[in-house]
């Protein structure tokens, strides 16, 4: 199959220090296949499972390629990554990905064990946010287990509600409106979705 996209989205390239590194964040690439496969890789099997919501020993086929050709509008994904020996190790990603009724999305998110708590999540989310409501969604959802106190937290500070899942024992369901999806409302959410990009978590 073809992979098309519009345009790369170059202005949501930013660079931030963290535990006194330097971390990229960008949108993904095709090419970011093999490096998005080692990030989930090593991700711990519980740190997968509450990415995937289900026990996952290794990811199947083609997940990879799904993840890493996105068109940038109704499926975006951005990578945090350092670089270490002469090569790029992915840190974190965030995703959304627009639902069938064309105004809500779902979002994912995960960053590698030794970079939690830093706040990457934090910044990936706003990021994913602003981008989210300059292509029109008006909503955005997720679904976390209801032991994962990190990510409930992470969603509460970024304003989404939290809910129980009417049809999954365990599951909170999470929910962020972001506009009205009008033209007014896109064009509204690119500045901040910029001033953002320079924005510095908290480092350790
Ligand atoms: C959830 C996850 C993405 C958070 O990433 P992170 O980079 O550690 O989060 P941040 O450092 O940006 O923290 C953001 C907020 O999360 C909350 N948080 C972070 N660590 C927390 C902890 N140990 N306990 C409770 N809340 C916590 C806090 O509200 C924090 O805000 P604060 O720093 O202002 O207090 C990360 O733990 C992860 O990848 N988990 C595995 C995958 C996953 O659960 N994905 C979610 C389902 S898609």
């Amino acid at each position: 199959m073809t992979y098309q996209i519009d345009r790369y989205p170059a202005e949501l390239i930013d660079v931030v220090h963290l535990a006194h590194e330097r971390v990229v964040i960008r949108p993904v690439l095709p090419q970011d296949e093999d490096l998005t496969g080692a990030f989930f890789g090593d991700l711990s099997a519980a740190a997968r499972h509450q990415r995937f919501l289900a026990p996952m020993r290794w990811l199947p086929p083609g997940l990879t390629k799904r993840l890493t050709q996105v068109d940038y509008q109704n499926h975006m994904a951005l990578v945090a990554e350092v670089f270490r020996d002469g090569g790029e190790r992915v840190i974190a990603e965030a995703r959304y990905a627009r639902l069938g009724d064309g105004s809500s999305a779902e979002l994912a998110i995960s960053v590698a064990e030794p970079w939690q708590g830093l706040g990457l999540a934090r910044l990936l989310l706003a990021k994913l946010m602003c981008r989210a409501a300059a292509a029109g969604i008006e909503r955005l959802v997720g679904e976390t287990l209801a032991s994962n106190q990190r990510m409930i937290g992470l969603a509460r500070k970024a304003g989404f509600t939290v809910k129980r899942s009417p049809e999954l024992g365990g599951v909170l369901l999470i929910e962020a409106i972001l506009g009205d999806g009008t033209r007014q409302a896109r064009l509204a959410a690119i500045t901040p979705c910029l001033a953002n990009l320079e924005a510095t978590p908290t480092a350790a």
